[in-house]
C-alpha cells in the first residue's frame, strides 16, 4: 500500500542541498534543485556510498565516495548505465515535504 510519509520540511533543505534520510525503514535522498524537489534510493551501488553526502552539479549528484554521477530527477547512474537508483514521488504543503513510499 502506498503512502504519503513527512520527509522533512523546506527551511530544512534549502534550493542546491541534499540529505539523506530514514523513512520507514528506506534510507531515500532528497534534493533541492532547479527544477523542484526529488527523493532517490540514497544508496550508490559501487561501494556503499550514500547519494545524499554528494556533491550537486545541477541536476546530477556526485557520488561523494568514487565520484560516480547520477540524475537526480531520473535516477540513472550517468557512467554505468545498469545502474538505476528507484525514484518517489514527492509533493509539498505548505513548508511540509512528503514522499510516498510503499
Ligand atoms: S560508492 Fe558511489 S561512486 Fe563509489
Amino acid at each position: 500500500m502506498k503512502e504519503w510519509v513527512r520527509m522533512t520540511n523546506l527551511n530544512e533543505l534549502p534550493l542546491g542541498t541534499g540529505k539523506t534520510i530514514s523513512v520507514n525503514g528506506k534510507s531515500l535522498s532528497i534534493f533541492h534543485v532547479n527544477l523542484g524537489i526529488f527523493v532517490l534510493d540514497s544508496h550508490c551501488r559501487y561501494r556503499d556510498g550514500d547519494l545524499g553526502q554528494g556533491k550537486i552539479q545541477g541536476q546530477v549528484v556526485v557520488c561523494s565516495k568514487h565520484g560516480c554521477r547520477f540524475n537526480i530527477v531520473s535516477g540513472e547512474c550517468l557512467d554505468n548505465k545498469d545502474h538505476q537508483n528507484g525514484t518517489y514521488r514527492v509533493k509539498t504543503t505548505g513548508p511540509e515535504i512528503f514522499v510516498q513510499i510503499t
